[in-house]
């Protein structure tokens, strides 16, 4: 078979260790052949292909990003399955495997509908699909962020400043739960638990008033309960969703104003995506690009790979997509204890 593989969506360390675990395994147990898109389903519907052998992937499961490049590209603006399937007929392409988040997916969805035989990789930073247990690319982002945190109380501790770190996730809040968790955060605020200005301030001045520099995490996708939606400035992207982001800076002058300490905002953006992948999301990777490999030749168009407890399993996209994995109500709770 030749193989085609695109990388779709926001990036996510851990990417390329799938590519080299799909086409290592490919190419040396099993002997296909493999080429890939560069930039996502731009690439595909542009025909835009490179060489993908051995040579391409040598050492490459420890670099960040992705060596086929990404966009968020929505194939369906650009001819849709017609056109993929006229690029891959032209460039003797006979499957595709794309790994990328729920846009991308949804998008392989609708193809694999219309008829292209396609596999699917699940790859997000937020950790919100719901049928696989993690994705790869989270546990470096929490690390980055636990990180960042740790300095963050280091120059908050000596201002005697409230500290507030934005965190990515869209609209779920597990980079939050498990950076804010690990930083020991006085307060920890997520899309799915709406709260009032009044609980946070209460936290903040809790902190403060033992001597501690208050430390808010709070996800990009959070709203106070007196809002009516997600705090977005940015406009929509090529899926429809709404550009997250500033909410730390929204919640500053307003803690700040009611405590009366001094607080900073710190947004950690796309940091939190870069660099090298930890060794858990190496081997996630790895293992989910070896994984899907398996499901092309065994002909199983239309799954994703997911991992659920420590096995790689498959699930039909439409099993797969649609339903947001959020931190449920208990882990919240189970966290909330140590607030303030
Ligand atoms: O889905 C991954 C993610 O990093 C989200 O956490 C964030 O809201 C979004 O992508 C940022 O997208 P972009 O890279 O297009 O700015």
């Amino acid at each position: 078979m030749r193989i085609g593989i695109l990388t779709s969506g926001g990036d996510a360390p851990g990417l390329n260790a799938v590519i080299r675990g799909a086409v290592l395994t490919g190419i040396t147990v099993h002997h296909q052949e493999f080429v890939g898109f560069r930039n996502g389903w731009k690439g595909v519907v542009d025909g835009d292909i490179v060489p993908l052998g051995r040579e391409q992937i040598m050492g490459i499961s420890k670099q960040g990003g992705t060596i086929l490049g990404t966009s968020r590209t929505n194939p369906y603006e650009h001819g849709g399955a017609e056109r993929v399937a006229e690029v891959m007929e032209q460039n003797g392409i006979d499957a595709l495997l794309a790994i990328g988040g729920e846009g991308t997916l949804a998008a392989a969805r609708r193809l694999s509908n219309a008829g292209v035989k396609i596999v699917g990789v699940p790859k997000t930073v937020d950790n919100d699909l719901d049928a696989t247990d993690y994705t790869f690319g989270f546990d470096t982002a929490v690390q980055i962020a636990t990180d960042a945190m740790d300095r963050l109380r280091t120059t908050g501790d000596s201002h005697g400043r409230c500290m507030i770190a934005e965190v990515m996730g869209r609209h779920v809040g597990w980079i939050a739960l498990h950076s804010g968790m690990a930083a020991g955060a006085h307060a920890i605020l997520i899309p799915e638990r709406k709260t009032s200005i009044d609980q946070i301030v209460e936290w903040v001045q809790s902190a403060h008033n033992r001597g501690r520099a208050p430390l808010v995490v709070v996800a990009e996708g959070f709203s106070l309960d007196s809002m009516t939606d997600v705090h977005s400035e940015r406009g929509l992207d090529a899926f429809g969703r709404p550009r997250l982001g500033g909410i730390g800076e929204h919640l500053a002058p307003m803690i700040e104003e009611r405590t009366g300490i001094e607080t900073r905002a710190t947004t950690l953006g796309h940091i939190q995506r870069g660099g090298t992948p930890s060794a858990y999301d190496r081997v996630l990777a790895t293992r989910l690009g070896m994984h899907a490999l398996r499901l092309v030749l065994e002909e199983h168009w239309g799954c994703m790979v997911a991992l659920q407890g420590t096995e790689i399993v498959h699930v039909p996209f439409a099993d797969a997509l649609g339903k947001l994995k959020v931190v449920p109500d208990e882990r919240y709770d189970e966290a909330a204890v140590l607030f303030g």
